[in-house]
């Protein structure tokens, strides 16, 4: 947690929660919180929910499950039961209640596992299996099992033959927990076989599984996934939320390639994806830039 006092808070926040100020700008002030955490910068997350960028909503919510503090555990409840928000942000507010990992939320995750909207629906049912396989382990070896420092969907598994995990990973048949499962694992195995097998699903199963697939490839930055990334991103016919993050995946990657590819985004019909090029390109600025810290972002949204 950084250190910062009551006035500084509040600045970030305002930033946060106003639409006049550039995206990129309100994106940087959401993580600066995130990164605060405690019971102000919740509330200030919260205050943003009544916006009308779908992209930055379901950022919010992520940020909250992230944070894992129980206490935006009634937040993100009232977002998943909100049907006027986006699938997108009610699915990022189910995952988030998995992440925080409080078994208070189980009456409601098996209610929205019914849902309608197939996203949402998958994304409860995934959240029940998680707070299950919490129960039955150790929560000290759990939070260990990202060297992404992200708190994920579902754990790795045992299984470490590359072959095997993918054979998980592209078989519809298998339960969805056990093929996030199998992701994690060849995500963090990071050879060039285990990378291409998840690149492979960026074609496979459910519109849920390919955005969560190409999230997983912008957290292993690697340049051999830019064209798989890029065909899903230009694919008009893919599931906004899939395009939505091979953008930011691109974005993570910063190459010059990524650079141009996203440049083309920036007017496409779907507002998620034009803005999450517009945040995408701001990470690619972040990541060729080396003046770029948290202790900077604090002070220049804080004036
Ligand atoms: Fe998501
Ligand atoms: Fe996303």
């Amino acid at each position: 947690m950084l250190e910062i006092n009551d006035n500084e808070i509040h600045a970030i926040g305002s930033v946060l929660n106003d639409n006049s100020r550039p995206l990129k700008e309100r994106f940087r002030a959401l993580f600066t919180l995130k990164n605060i955490g405690g019971a102000k910068a919740i509330e200030l997350i919260h205050m943003c929910f009544k916006d009308d960028s779908a992209l930055l909503k379901h950022e919010l919510a992520y940020c909250l499950g992230q944070m894992q503090d129980s206490s935006a555990v009634s937040i993100l409840v009232k977002v998943l039961e909100d049907v006027t928000q986006e699938p997108m942000v009610r699915h990022e507010a189910g995952e988030a209640l998995g992440a925080i990992g409080d078994v208070n939320v189980i009456p409601v995750l098996k209610r929205y596992s019914e849902d309608n909207v197939p996203e949402v629906a998958e994304t409860c049912q995934l959240a029940l299996r998680r707070l299950q396989w919490l129960k039955s382990n150790d929560p000290l070896t759990t939070s260990q099992n990202s060297p992404y420092m992200s708190v994920d969907p579902a754990p790795p598994t045992e299984i470490r033959d590359v072959k095997k995990l993918k054979d998980i990973l592209l078989n519809e048949d298998i339960p969805l927990f056990e093929r996030y499962r199998a992701m994690f694992s060849l995500r963090n195995i990071h050879t060039p076989e285990s990378i291409l097998a998840l690149c492979e699903g960026l074609k496979a199963g459910s519109a849920l599984f390919r955005h969560e697939v190409a999230f997983v490839l912008g957290q292993i930055q690697e340049e051999i996934t830019v064209p798989y990334l890029q065909s899903s991103l230009e694919n008009e016919k893919e599931n906004e939320m899939v395009r939505h993050e091979c953008a930011e995946a691109l974005g993570s990657i910063a190459t010059p390639e990524c650079f141009n590819i996203l440049k083309k985004y920036l007017d496409d019909n779907k507002r998620v994806v034009r803005e999450s090029c517009i945040i995408a390109l701001d990470m690619c600025e972040y990541t060729n830039s080396s003046e770029f810290q948290y202790a900077d972002t604090l002070q220049k949204v804080a004036v």
